[in-house]
């Protein structure tokens, strides 16, 4: 039988314990023990970035991330993004430019932006393609997601 971890960690300001086995991913953490479907997974193996979340202010992709690792992190995730009764200006900002098109990709790209736009408050297009580089749309939207950060950050 695999021996379990006991991970202590944030998520949202919130201080969690979880116990599994250390080759969980923090994307399993997360969805499983934690209930925070909001990140979804994809490839499962670093390419998609569906699963990207804010680890120590920085967008991390939480399927490449095991357990041991998340041990003291501070983690943000999209429900960490915005409040129930308000979305988030950046979450606006998609919706205004009509970058949703699924909810698959969109969680990951809001993180991708949130990490960018908290490090670099004006972020030029090339440094944006950079920062949502490892996010994958599937239906090619990409110029209107890139124009919603832009235009978040511009407005600012
Ligand atoms: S599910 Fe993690 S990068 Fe695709
Ligand atoms: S909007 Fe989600 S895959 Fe394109």
């Amino acid at each position: 039988m695999t021996k379990e971890w006991q991970v202590r960690f944030r998520v949202n300001g919130n201080s969690v314990m979880v116990s599994v086995p250390p080759m969980t991913s923090l994307a399993e953490i997360l969805r499983q023990q934690l209930g925070l479907t909001g990140t979804k997974i994809g490839c499962n193996n670093g390419e998609c970035g569906a699963c990207t979340v804010i680890m120590n202010g920085k967008a991390v992709a939480s399927c490449l991330v095991l357990a041991p690792q998340v041990a003291g992190a501070d983690i943000r995730t999209i429900e960490g993004v915005g409040g129930d009764k308000a979305l988030h200006p950046i979450q606006q900002a998609f919706l205004d430019e009509g970058a949703v098109q699924c909810g698959y990709c969109t969680p990951g790209m809001v993180m991708s932006a949130v990490a960018l736009l908290e490090e670099n408050p004006n972020p030029g297009e090339a440094e944006v393609k950079d920062a949502i580089s490892g996010n994958l749309c599937r239906c090619t939207g990409y110029q209107k997601i890139i124009r919603a950060i832009r235009h978040y950050a511009a407005g600012r």
